[in-house]
């Protein structure tokens, strides 16, 4: 896992799912995901399973979030900007989709 080894001089703040996070100023979104010890920053459409930053240089787009109301952007080419608004992107619901028994019982 990563984390930071010191704080951040002349830090930035960007929010992630409406949690403030401290970055510094150069670091890419994806890195600022990072250490925050949470690297999950979107579901496979396909499986729904986590994913998270892989290559941090483009090539992988492994990394697609949601920044500042934009989807599907690469977290790892865009630089931390003070008051950026960053969310995960959840699996979408396939068009047609039709809610389990379990769904149905829960509300
Ligand atoms: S981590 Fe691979 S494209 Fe961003």
């Amino acid at each position: 896992m990563f984390r930071r080894l010191h704080e951040p001089a002349n830090a930035v703040t960007i929010q992630i799912d409406g949690s403030p996070v401290r970055a510094a100023p150069g670091d890419s979104v994806a890195a600022a995901l990072l250490a925050t010890g949470n690297p999950v920053c979107r579901q496979s459409p396909a499986s729904g399973a986590d994913r998270a930053p892989f290559c941090m240089i483009g090539a992988c787009f492994e990394c697609l979030m949601e920044i500042d109301g934009v989807p599907n952007r690469q977290a790892c080419l865009v630089p931390v900007r003070e008051g950026m608004q960053v969310r995960r992107q959840a699996r979408p619901t396939p068009v047609g989709a039709v809610a389990s028994p379990a769904d149905k019982v829960a509300s």
